[in-house]
């Protein structure tokens, strides 16, 4: 089978691209990535045999329909969006543009050119559900409530697969999933962000007062997730997933500071130090928590890895792979 991971080159689509080789020795991968930040994620995947890369724009709909003919794609694992509430808030129509556009142009290449019946799996997110006082958790008969630019253009996304299954009869899949973290996720996002800024002393910024509250999953975890429905959920099936794994963020913060110190070898509750409070962002959630279980009853997947194990994993890989971080940071910085 030959799938389509859009957004490849990306955080999560990165480490499904390595899940899926080393998972599915029968399948081709083939990823569409604009390499928006450059091709870092990926360059050891390049020379696999079974995989195919394309840098290309997925709101180009010739160069999709072009991928989808010359590679035979059977399925889609759809991935790539503008990922950043930030960005979406400074430039809404640059994100509307990528992920409703995006999306709508893969699901209409997939009716035209998918060879074959093969699904279509969007990589969707918990925040198209909008924000949770301190009780319960979002689950899949939650209400869409989005509150910024990015979670609606997801929530369109979201939206748009179910029509295409709906009125053509696609086969198709989502997944709803809480905030990732692990290797290779791009130092403008929090956790990243944090462990790069601490290891070199410069200020960890925090938005209000840090309060605000996210479920965490380990990325491997969120890739056999994606895996596991994607296989065996009926078609048109949308699955939460999360870690199980709130914390605030300035909790969060706290021990990464705390395992810091005693990685780098700095007098406990120096890292901590660095910790800024700064102007809260617009629209900003207050909660998000998700109950897995439904996914957990029809199709036995839970978590493998602990928020204590992945969090130290994750730091390990920062601090071990200098060179990403500054090959990646950059690029960030160059486009500021
Ligand atoms: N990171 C999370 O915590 C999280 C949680 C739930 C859902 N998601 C969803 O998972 C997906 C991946 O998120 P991520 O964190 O890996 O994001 P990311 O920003 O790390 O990766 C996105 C990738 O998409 C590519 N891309 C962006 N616009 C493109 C375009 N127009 N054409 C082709 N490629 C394009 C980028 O180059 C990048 O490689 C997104 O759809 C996001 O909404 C992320």
């Amino acid at each position: 089978m030959n799938v389509l991971v859009t957004g490849g080159a990306g955080f999560i689509g990165s480490n499904l691209v390595r899940y899926w080789l080393s998972e599915h020795p029968d399948d081709v991968v083939v990823t569409l990535d604009k390499l928006a930040y450059g091709d870092a994620n990926l360059r050891d995947c390049l020379d696999h045999p079974r995989h195919e890369f394309v840098k290309g724009d997925i709101t180009d709909a010739e160069l999709v329909r072009s991928v989808f003919v010359k590679h035979e794609i059977h399925s889609v694992i759809h991935a790539a969006a503008q990922s950043h509430v930030d960005a979406s808030i400074s430039d809404p129509l640059a994100t509307i543009e990528v992920n409703v556009m995006g999306a709508a142009i893969l699901l209409e290449a997939m009716r035209l050119y998918g060879a074959g019946d093969g699904r279509f799996h969007l990589v969707s997110t918990d925040e198209v559900y909008g924000a949770l006082g301190d009780q319960a958790a979002f689950s899949e008969e939650s209400p869409y409530a989005p509150n910024n630019p990015y979670s609606a253009s997801k929530a369109a996304g979201d939206h748009l697969v179910r029509a295409y299954a709906r009125t053509f009869g696609m086969e198709v899949s989502t997944t709803n999933c809480s905030n990732n973290y692990g290797p290779r996720q791009y130092p403008d996002k929090f956790l990243p962000k944090m462990i790069c800024n601490a290891a070199a002393e410069l200020p960890l910024p925090v938005y209000g007062d840090g309060r605000n509250v996210r479920d965490w999953l380990y990325v491997e975890d969120h890739c056999r997730a994606i895996d596991v429905i994607f296989h065996d959920a009926p078609s048109g099936a949308a699955y939460c997933v999360g870690g199980t794994s709130e914390w605030q963020n300035i909790e969060l913060l706290r021990m990464l500071c705390a395992q810091l110190d005693e990685r780098l070898d700095r007098p406990a509750g120096k890292s901590a130090e660095l910790i800024t409070f700064v102007a809260d962002r617009p629209g900003h959630d207050y909660r998000y928590a998700m109950d897995a279980s439904k996914l957990e009853r029809d199709l036995g997947w839970t978590p493998q890895v602990s928020f204590e194990d992945g969090l130290q994993r994750t730091m390990a890989w920062y601090l071990d792979n200098p060179e990403w971080v500054d090959e990646v940071s950059a690029l960030l910085a160059a486009r500021k």
